[in-house]
């Protein structure tokens, strides 16, 4: 049988991310300097990894409610209350633990989009936005970003129209690092409101934001210094749909765990949608991520700050790139007189046995590459120097 011709559009639609590809490589090659990865190369914290034992030791192992287990439901929501002010006892507000970060994508684009409908995203992107709309049938609009790849409401205002659902903010930035100032979070909620359009805000690296990024405060807790978020307005609840996930700051990437919380019709909404689809998040996860709501990464987290400085510090020798004050990635620019794509420089890259990814696997530009420094210190320094001396031509 021709199964092939059985694949629809939508199937045809997709096609294999450019970081998929790199991965695929990778597996060919023997040994490579591997800035490809963007997981932290940190073990799961005991207590965490004790309690999704203890979850399979005490039979959790069944379906939960589509919305999750009350108890991560209500750390969650005291998590909000004391980081962003809500009032998350309000009937306007819902709160659904989803199966990872992308879960709570997927249920929303799901959700919101329908055919020709449109969200703004930023250009470069996380590599799922582009390929959600594709699923959803509407239409991701790129929002430039470069070269300083802040999504700013100046540059996102002239891109909505009748047709936009939501804009889709990502801070700290998948794949530059950049953390945007509180002012920019601000006028763009504003952006929005004034526009009965949704601000949705990706923050699955909140956590791993470095102390310089921490430029603002948890709103019932002024000691405690907090990475800006649009969601941290008076009133923010009524029109931002906070994403957040525990993979990439516990390192339990694999659990699949994230929530949305936001406005009740759309929560409510994408929980019906999970209940006949995803139907919940992992269980014996579920209970992980509740331990780990409890685990101070502070430590870990500052000791990838190290690493930023060290990449950042031997970059900037040799060409263009924004200063990460989140995540665990740096984007470079390909220099201009080496007159070579992101592709072309990454090709030879893999000619010296390291790998990174393409910007063009992050944009509609190809014009800069992404190293993450979610790897071995050896590592990262032979890669860094490989690197250097190909961007210096
Ligand atoms: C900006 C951003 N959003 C969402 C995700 C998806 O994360 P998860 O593994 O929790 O689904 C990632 C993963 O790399 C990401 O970088």
């Amino acid at each position: 049988m021709d199964t092939a011709r059985l694949i629809c559009d939508r199937g045809r639609a997709i096609d294999t991310s450019g970081i998929r590809k790199v991965f695929q490589l990778a597996a060919t090659l023997k040994d490579p300097i591997n800035l490809s990865i963007g997981q932290p190369d940190f073990p799961v914290p005991d207590p965490i990894k004790r309690a999704a034992i203890e979850a399979i030791e005490r039979d959790r192992n069944g379906y939960t409610a589509s919305q999750g287990i009350p108890q991560l439901i209500e750390r969650v929501n005291a998590e909000l209350e004391k980081d962003l002010g809500w009032d998350t006892t309000s009937d306007a507000q819902g709160t659904l633990i989803t199966s990872g970060t992308a879960g709570a994508l997927m249920l929303l684009f799901l959700t919101l989009m329908g055919p020709g409908d449109e969200a703004i995203i930023p250009d470069p992107y996380f590599v799922m936005y582009p390929h959600l709309a594709t699923i959803a049938g509407g239409n991701a609009v790129r929002c430039d970003t470069y070269p300083d790849f802040r999504m700013t409401a100046e540059r996102v205002e002239p891109l909505l129209t009748e047709r936009t659902k939501f804009v889709l903010f990502n801070s700290p930035n998948n794949p530059s690092g950049v953390v945007s100032p509180k002012d920019d979070c601000r006028e763009l909620l504003e952006l929005c409101r004034s526009r009965g359009v949704l601000l949705v805000s990706d923050e699955i690296y909140d956590e791993f934001t470095f102390s310089d990024g921490m430029t603002d405060v948890s709103a019932k807790d002024s000691a405690e210094p907090r990475c800006p978020s649009p969601a941290r307005f008076d009133g923010a609840q009524d029109n931002v749909l906070v994403i957040r996930g525990f993979g990439k700051t516990y390192g339990c990437t694999g659990w699949r765990m994230g929530y949305a919380s936001g406005p009740h019709p759309v929560v409510e909404a994408m929980q019906r949608i999970q209940g006949y689809s995803f139907v919940c998040a992992p269980s014996i996860a579920q209970w992980g991520a509740l331990a780990a709501m409890e685990v101070d990464m502070v430590d870990t987290v500052s000791a990838y700050a190290a690493r930023r400085d060290r990449v950042h510090a031997r970059l900037r020798e040799v060409t263009e790139v924004a200063y990460p004050q989140g995540a665990f990635y740096a984007f470079p620019k390909v220099p201009e007189p080496l007159g070579l794509t992101g592709t072309e420089l990454v090709n030879r890259c893999i000619e010296r046995n390291l790998l990174v990814i393409p910007g063009g696997a992050f944009s509609d530009r190809d014009t800069h590459i992404r190293l993450s420094f979610a790897a071995p210190e050896a590592k990262l320094e032979t890669g860094l120097d490989i690197l250097c001396e190909l961007m210096s031509g």
